[in-house]
């Protein structure tokens, strides 16, 4: 079983032994970008070298991001898969390799090196990406049943002004008894049953503040792996929350309650909250970014208020964490 530190090592190599060279990951304070409060990905520091408008010290890249996301606050521990702090490692080219590389990298990581089985994998493409579609399935091997075209919403990928471009992800069948048993369960349900690991995007499109698109000089790659989402189906474990990476700080936080993870469902999600929100509020602060009423602000004094109620409802009392935490 690999652990989610070996998992980012392994990774990081992986990328290496194809040229990449190592860099670590920026600060969750973007810099220079208005359009966004939080690095939500780990292309974000890389916006000017897929632009043109600055030019790298290397033009292929690996990195394992911190990222914070809040859109999804409101899952965050009633799934098996919602964060707002979380690790993305990625594989970038700027004006290098494309798509003929990219994919049958993808598929050789983690079919040789994770060992995910094959049959257990399937792959989305954007609505008329004929050439991805032909590279998943007569380079790699993909049976054509298990490429799925998707639309915008899902394929398409781009974060405030700057580069995007269409998309295609790979997902692990996690298996039946996993899923909602609609007879619609597919590839892009909302169920746990498919789970997104892998999404590749093909940089080659600008997205100005009108939201007009205008194709790029050079095209490039801007990938983004799920470390916890992976480590979840190494580790064969039902949710994020259980892997490695979290399930010690939800039992240390239990410890301090009296209380264990898995005999309450109510403490449960309590406790991946409190694990969940712990993470991203010391990251961040870390980070430079302090609670205030406003911006970046807001969302740590939101992160707080959430941990400190899910707290309350397991019956702690203002300071029981800090306090303990302190000792
Ligand atoms: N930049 C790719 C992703 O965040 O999925």
């Amino acid at each position: 079983m690999m652990t989610g530190n070996e998992i980012r090592e392994s990774y990081l190599k992986f990328f290496e032994s194809k040229g990449h060279k190592i860099l670590p990951s920026a600060s969750l304070i973007p810099t220079n970008d208005p359009s966004i409060l939080w690095t939500a990905a780990g292309m974000v520091p890389f916006k000017p070298f897929f632009t043109g408008a600055a030019k790298p010290d290397y033009t292929r890249v690996t990195t394992c991001q911190k990222c914070i996301r809040t859109p999804d606050i409101e899952s965050v521990g009633r799934t098996a898969r919602h964060h707002t702090f979380f690790e993305m490692l990625g594989n970038f080219s700027f004006g290098d390799y494309f798509k003929e590389k990219a994919i049958p990298w993808a598929w050789e990581y983690v079919t040789e090196h994770l060992k995910i089985p094959a049959e257990k994998l399937w792959v989305t493409i954007y609505l008329d990406d004929d050439e991805a579609f032909s590279i998943w399935n007569k380079v790699v091997g993909v049976p054509s049943e298990r490429i799925v075209r998707m639309d915008k919403d899902t394929n398409f990928w781009e974060i405030g002004v700057g580069p995007c471009g269409p998309c295609s992800e790979l997902y692990v069948d996690l298996g039946a008894e996993r899923g909602c048993a609609s007879p619609e369960c597919g590839v892009g349900c909302d169920c746990d049953r498919y789970l997104e690991i892998w999404n590749l995007v093909f940089i080659q499109f600008f997205k100005d503040e009108e939201g007009n698109y205008s194709p790029l000089a050079s095209k490039g790659i801007d990938t983004g792996f799920g470390l916890e989402r992976v480590a979840s189906v190494l580790q064969g474990v039902p949710s994020n929350f259980e892997t490695d990476l979290l399930r010690e700080i939800m039992d240390f936080t239990a410890g301090l309650f009296g209380l264990k993870y898995g005999a309450d469902e109510k403490v449960d999600v309590a406790l991946k909250v409190i694990a969940d929100h712990c993470r991203a509020i010391t990251f961040a602060i870390t980070d430079g970014a302090l609670p205030s009423n406003e911006g970046r602000g807001y969302v740590i004094r939101r992160l707080l208020r959430r941990a400190v109620r899910f707290g309350r409802l397991m019956g702690g009392e203002p300071g029981t964490c800090a306090q303990s935490y302190l000792d």
